[in-house]
């Protein structure tokens, strides 16, 4: 029996040392100590891919160059009242200018990819139309510089900065705009698909529909009923079906395609057998009006029931073209949902979070590392996708720079080495895990909150430029040379 000596003490009623131990217990104790390897790591699959994420509007700035378009962010940053101290991403992390000193500290992290978006205001400056050349350009560099480093380009065709001009459309509430995406991937994905081999159509359609449309602190701010939402909603599903197959048509053989998606994320409250059943019928039924459609191509019955009358109108053609077969999946996971089952229909109840629940910096990210074994495991359950990455983890913290030079964000590395060592619980089960995307690497414009919340293992001195990395650097970069936790 492997014990250790807290564990012996915890058995003897908390009190023991090692003078008042039973000699035989105590000898079994110093013989399991001199065989045991501190530097032993919990690996993950040989070639996992340790990556690190951005979104155009959070880090580019450059706002005004090269002929970029304005997108629904630049009007809602630029209203006031609307982000913390009224801030903006005109200038964010420059990194429009500074992408290739970043790229040297992603090299130096040791980073095997990183995930970037493209604006489409940058290549089609009013949503449609003659594209921009100048646009591209940008994007060509960059790739071009991320593979002179060896670092995979993956690529995320929209981050949420929708033309202002579609906006004034009716944005997702017009199907045309589900068109122009289609064809602003198409043609985007087609002229990079020679050195880019992974686009993720859309990230998050929960958050830029129910945030931006429903809640109203996103861009464009409004605050919809439940039928419109659900009606515009759908229609960014169907974006992203037709994106799935315009990428297809204009990009290289062997284009890999996907999505990000934040899942609603799902645990079982306890490891019992009907917990986990419970779990994973929330995780479907959760996610109904988004990946479930997605995956199966269809609104499951129990949504459409709930959502009576305020359900979407659909067609079936629709419905096929939104479960566009996908290459993999992207999840981006940073607060869990704790269920137990629950004897009426659907099956389950999502349980209410004590007060006392702990949380990062930011409230909305509640403890719950065991997020990253769970909904690996559930989506693979359900849905048995060919590759499952993690498209966004990570925290924000109240990083300081000390008296010496540096940030000691040790709340972020407590966060990603209990994420890590859940993801890796689900790697080593043979969960089709490929790789994991840390948000992020810069400090960054974090929407509504502004500068005001950092979730970069880079500090960015918003006022210089200044990057320094933080502890949390350091201690991914040991990750990545380890393969492991
Ligand atoms: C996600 C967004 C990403 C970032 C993180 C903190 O929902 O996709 O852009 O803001 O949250």
């Amino acid at each position: 029996m492997n014990v250790s000596r807290r564990n012996f003490a915890r058995f003897l009623g908390g009190c023991a040392t090692a003078a008042t131990l039973p000699m035989q217990l105590y000898d079994r104790d110093v013989a399991w100590a001199s065989t045991y390897n501190p530097s032993q790591k919990y690996l993950f699959p040989q070639g996992f891919l340790w990556g690190s994420a951005t979104a155009s509007y959070q880090v580019e700035g450059a706002a005004q160059e090269d002929g970029r378009g304005v997108s629904i962010w630049d009007t809602f940053a630029h209203t006031p009242g609307r982000v913390t101290n009224n801030a903006t991403g005109d200038v964010a992390d420059d990194f429009y200018h500074l992408y290739r000193e970043d790229i040297a500290r992603m090299k130096s992290i040791g980073l095997k990819a990183f995930r970037f978006s493209i604006a489409w205001p940058r290549v089609f400056p009013t949503g449609t139309g003659t594209p921009n050349p100048k646009g591209l350009d940008f994007y060509y560099r960059l790739v071009d510089a991320l593979l002179e480093a060896g670092i995979e380009p993956y690529c995320t065709l929209y981050h949420w900065d929708l033309p202002q001009p579609l906006q004034d459309r009716g944005g997702w509430e017009n199907r045309d705009t589900a068109k122009a995406l289609a064809d602003f991937e198409g043609y985007t994905a087609g002229k990079l698909s020679d050195k880019v081999s992974r686009f993720f159509t859309v990230n998050e359609v929960r958050t830029y529909i129910e945030n931006g449309n429903l809640l109203g602190t996103h861009a464009p701010g409004l605050k919809l009923d439940a039928k419109r939402i659900a009606q515009m909603s759908h229609y960014a599903l169907l974006g992203h079906g037709l994106s799935v197959q315009a990428i297809r048509a204009a990009s290289k053989p062997g284009t890999k395609v996907g999505i990000a998606d934040n899942v609603l994320a799902m645990v079982p409250a306890i490891d019992s057998a009907a917990y986990i059943d419970a779990a994973r019928k929330a995780m479907r039924e959760e996610n109904a009006m988004y990946l479930t459609a997605m995956l199966e191509g269809r609104y499951t019955d129990f949504y459409l029931k709930r959502m009576g009358s305020s359900a979407p109108v659909f067609t079936a053609e629709e419905m096929h073209t939104i479960g566009s077969k996908l290459d993999f999946i992207g999840i981006n996971l940073y607060q869990p949902n704790y269920v137990r089952p629950d004897a009426s229909e659907p099956g389950y109840a999502i349980l209410p979070m004590p007060e006392s629940f702990p949380h990062m910096l930011s409230p909305w990210i509640t403890l719950g590392p065991e997020i990253l074994y769970w909904e690996p495991r559930l989506i693979h359950e359900l849905w048995a996708p060919k590759e499952i990455y993690i498209t966004e983890n990570g925290t924000s913290s109240s990083d300081r720079l000390t008296a010496d030079g540096k940030i000691y964000d040790l709340d972020r590395i407590m966060y990603l080495r209990n994420a890590l060592m859940h993801l890796q619980r689900a790697a080593a089960e043979k969960i089709p895990l490929k790789g994991y995307f840390l948000w992020s690497l810069l400090d960054n414009f974090e929407w509504a909150d502004g500068y005001e919340r950092r979730f970069g293992i880079i500090y960015v001195d918003f006022a210089t430029q200044k990057r320094t990395p933080k502890l949390s650097a350091e201690y991914y970069a040991q990750v990545i040379l380890d393969n492991g936790v």
